[in-house]
């Protein structure tokens, strides 16, 4: 299965100037997304307790990863979304600052994490998913995204753990 004929990409979404990757051709089908969590859980011999998921867009794949692995899902969300008592942790966008949020009792110490998230760009937003898991304890055995913008080195910033992509621009 070539997997790039389910992106679709959208010239100038959301602003000029940029590729958008709309992976939701791929969660339409399947046999795509049988194939992702396939290719995902293949290169991860490790035990996993628990798949944490980035919001928005990196909860359709991890809650299937989570399954697959009979382990539990952890929402990571965007400032002011969790109800209960949060770490936090801020990291760049292009213009500013936002905030992730983790539920403190979401991870017990030593467990066996796995982060997943649609797309690594610039690396902000799963560096900042990877400190909120170590500060709770948790052991990142890997963090997967079903795309990598190769081109922006996002990589760099995830040097100490484990990274693996099914799908490189
Ligand atoms: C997008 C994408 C990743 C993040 C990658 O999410 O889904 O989560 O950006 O960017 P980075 O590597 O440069 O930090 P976005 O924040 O647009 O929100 P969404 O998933 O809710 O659409
Ligand atoms: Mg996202």
């Amino acid at each position: 299965m070539n997997l790039e004929d389910y992106i679709r990409i959208v010239p100038d979404f959301p602003k000029e100037g940029i590729s958008y990757k709309d992976i939701t051709p791929l969660l339409q089908n399947p046999k795509a997304l049988d194939y992702c969590v396939q290719k995902f859980t293949e290169s991860i011999s490790a035990e996993i307790d628990l798949v944490v998921g980035i919001e928005s867009r990196g909860y359709f794949l991890a809650t299937l990863l989570a399954k697959h692995f009979d382990a539990g899902f952890v929402p990571i969300r965007k400032k002011g979304k969790l109800p209960y008592t949060t770490l936090q942790e801020s990291y760049d966008l292009e213009y500013g600052q936002d905030v992730l949020e983790i539920h403190e009792d979401a991870i017990q110490a030593s467990q066996k994490v796995l982060i997943h998230d649609d797309v690594l760009a610039t690396g902000g937003t799963a560096k900042a998913a990877c400190n909120l898991v170590e500060r709770l304890g948790g052991e990142i055995v890997q963090c997967n995204f079903l795309i990598e913008l190769a081109f922006l080195e996002g990589r760099k910033k995830l040097s100490t753990v484990e990274v693996n992509s099914l799908l490189q621009y």
